[in-house]
């Protein structure tokens, strides 16, 4: 939901949160054809180019424009990567590999921060054609077990309220609506 004021647009966002404590997380099979790769910084690229195909034409474009835009995805990648509270145990990138040629293509990513003992999941994305084969609940499982392994007990991620299709994802695997929170930015012709 948008709401406009002074050439500002407000975006209405939850957080949610899920304690691994009280939740039955496990982490699923992994389909055909797909691979899930820990992080390595030879690996930013492909994070960037995954997470450009997977937000270019969403929504959050309009939150965070640098999402629509490869360069503005290297940048935000090498951003998150080098921060003090980067989670490298909790950032995952999602390969798929064609039947015929074999070359491996990066369609999906999440990141992982820590932030006053919370492990918080940065921007997960799983490009439009490979999306409802359980790619998007896998990485999540992958980000929890690597927060759990640097000893955290929960994780938090914001989610634009508009974006019904992952709050459904997020609530099944066991998320909750923590908090309301309202990110103002400025929108081209707005
Ligand atoms: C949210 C996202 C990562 C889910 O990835 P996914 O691989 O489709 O996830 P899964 O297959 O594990 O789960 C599918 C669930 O997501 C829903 N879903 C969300 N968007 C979908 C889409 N475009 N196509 C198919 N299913 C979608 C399905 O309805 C399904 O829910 P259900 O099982 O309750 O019916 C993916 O849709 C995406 O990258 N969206 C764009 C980027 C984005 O908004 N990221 C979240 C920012 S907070």
């Amino acid at each position: 939901m948008e709401t406009k004021d002074l050439g500002l647009t407000y975006f209405k966002r939850f957080r949610m949160e899920l304690n691994f404590d009280q939740s039955r997380l496990q982490v699923s099979s992994i389909p055909p054809g797909f691979e899930m790769i820990p992080f390595s910084s030879d690996l930013i690229g492909e994070h960037a180019s995954a997470k450009h195909e997977s937000f270019k034409n969403e929504m959050d474009v309009n939150l965070f424009p640098c999402l629509g835009r490869r360069d503005g995805c290297l940048r935000l990648m090498r951003e998150i990567t080098s921060r003090a509270n980067f989670v490298p145990e909790a950032t995952w990138l999602c390969r798929y590999r064609e039947p015929v040629s074999k070359l491996p293509l990066a369609i999906g990513t999440i990141q992982g921060l820590e932030i006053d003992g919370w492990g918080s999941i940065q921007n997960i994305g799983i490009s439009p054609t490979h999306r409802g084969h359980g790619l998007g609940s896998l990485l999540i499982e992958h980000a929890a077990r690597g927060f759990k392994s640097v000893g955290l007990r929960r994780m938090h991620l914001e989610v634009t309220t508009d974006n019904t299709a992952a709050i459904r994802l997020y609530e099944r695997i066991g998320f909750k609506r923590a908090e309301v929170i309202y990110k103002a930015t400025e929108v081209a012709g707005a």
